[in-house]
């Protein structure tokens, strides 16, 4: 046999080796895997249930009501012109993800790094080229206009271009500002790339301020987002895609792709998310609740892990940073630690804290670098207690406690070691 080369995702492997010292009695502050800390809002949760009993297929694009409820979101929240045409729903933004690359035949990829895990699989899987887009913490973890013609040059003669773009940033946390996205799609439009905005925490942005590239490049970007995030239900798994008007040949082979592999999104879950997608002040209070508490415990990891003397990302929106560990690269050198996969493992067994290395984001393996998710804590209670309490330093330290002494723990760690 022949096999395609996909080993389990790296994000999983880290989640089970944490799992394993858990069930061995050792305490463990998972900082490793990225799941929302919250559950969905309750009115969402209510719609669900009340159409548990819906067993039917809908269509492949999904139900016509929610599309028309998605296309109404971007539009308002995102300035992003569309309809429900330009819609399309499934089960979960990675199969999204995967149908828009697999539209393609032979294209050349351009995957940031450090970037989500799955775009580099996913393109390989599909037999694309990939041509790597790296990202400096010299130039602040940012894609830089030039950095990205470069790559442009470097994609083969004759392929389709398309730019893998996300914020904000899954593993840094990182929003662009409107001149950053202006420049980057004036360099996308004069190499005539298709760019897929994976957009799944925009609406995590911790000042409701995220910025769509598609207002930019309104002409070749595909939009992802969902549930997962924001509505804090992944397992849920409720993806979608904006495809601009001007690319209905790729929304058809879209589509074809989706036909054949997933069928439809839940039914139960599209109804669901019918009421996620509508504007009503319950969402909108429990999106501004979310988005406060997470402001507070990103500012948090990034001031305490600042004060260690390492590099970190200062998130602006969603649940990560990116932690680069190379100002103390001779302290680690001196106990051995060369890669950041053997730094991640170092760390857990002498901590118990679990990030996951930069190595499984695209990052050369000798650069030491990780993620870290700081969504180790009771995101019900500390929801419910931001209905009434000031969501400040003693907040975090009541209903956040667990990363924040994750977060102490690294910091003692790395002092130690000087
Ligand atoms: C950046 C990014 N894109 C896409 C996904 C996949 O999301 P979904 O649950 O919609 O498939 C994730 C999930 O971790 C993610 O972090």
């Amino acid at each position: 046999m022949k096999l395609h080369p996909t080993p389990e995702s790296p994000t999983l492997v880290m989640h089970n080796m944490a799992s394993l010292r858990e069930t061995a009695g050792q305490p463990v502050i998972k900082f490793g895997f990225g799941q929302s800390p919250f559950p969905p809002p309750t009115i969402v949760i209510e719609a669900l249930r009340d159409n548990a009993h819906r067993h039917d297929y809908t269509p492949v694009a999904g139900i016509p009501a929610l599309r028309q409820a998605v296309a109404a979101h971007h539009k308002q929240f995102d300035l992003i012109d569309c309809t429900d045409k330009n819609v399309l729903i499934s089960a979960g933004s990675k199969a999204l993800l995967y149908a828009a690359m697999a539209a393609f035949q032979n294209a050349a990829v351009i995957i940031p790094a450090p970037a989500w895990v799955s775009y580099g699989p996913q393109a390989e899987l599909i037999g694309h080229e990939i041509v790597p887009l790296p990202r400096m913490a010299g130039k602040d973890w940012r894609i830089m206009p030039d950095d990205l013609q470069r790559a442009a040059e470097q994609c083969s003669a004759g392929r389709d271009k398309i730019l893998i773009f996300n914020a904000p940033g899954n593993p840094d946390g990182i929003c662009y500002t409107a001149e950053e996205l202006q420049a980057l799609a004036e360099v996308a439009r004069k190499n005539d790339m298709l760019i897929i905005s994976d957009e799944i925490y925009g609406r995590l942005h911790f000042d409701d301020a995220h910025i769509s590239m598609a207002r930019f490049y309104p002409e070749k970007t595909v939009v992802t987002s969902g549930l997962s995030k924001w509505g804090g239900a992944g397992g849920w798994r409720l993806g979608t895609a904006v495809v601009p008007e001007g690319l209905s040949g790729l929304r058809d082979a879209m589509l074809g792709i989706l036909s054949e592999i997933v069928s439809c999104a839940p039914t139960p879950i599209q109804m669901a998310a019918l009421t996620a997608y509508q504007d009503s002040p319950e969402m909108r209070d429990a999106l501004a609740r979310r988005r406060s508490i997470l402001k507070a415990v990103g500012t948090h990891s990034y001031e305490v892990l600042t004060s260690a003397g390492i590099g970190c990302t200062k998130p602006e929106g969603g649940f990560y940073c990116f932690v680069d560990f190379m100002p103390m690269q001779d302290v680690f050198a001196k106990r051995g630690i060369k890669d950041s996969y053997g730094l991640c493992e170092i760390l857990l067994q002498e901590t118990g804290v679990a990030l996951l290395a930069g190595q499984a984001f695209g990052m050369a393996p000798d650069y030491l670098s990780a993620r870290l998710a700081f969504v180790d804590f009771d995101g019900r209670a500390a929801l419910d207690a931001a209905k009434s309490e000031t969501v400040d330093a003693a907040f975090l330290q009541k209903y956040c406690g667990k990363t924040c002494q994750g977060l102490a723990a690294i910091k003692t760690w790395l002092e130690g070691l000087k």
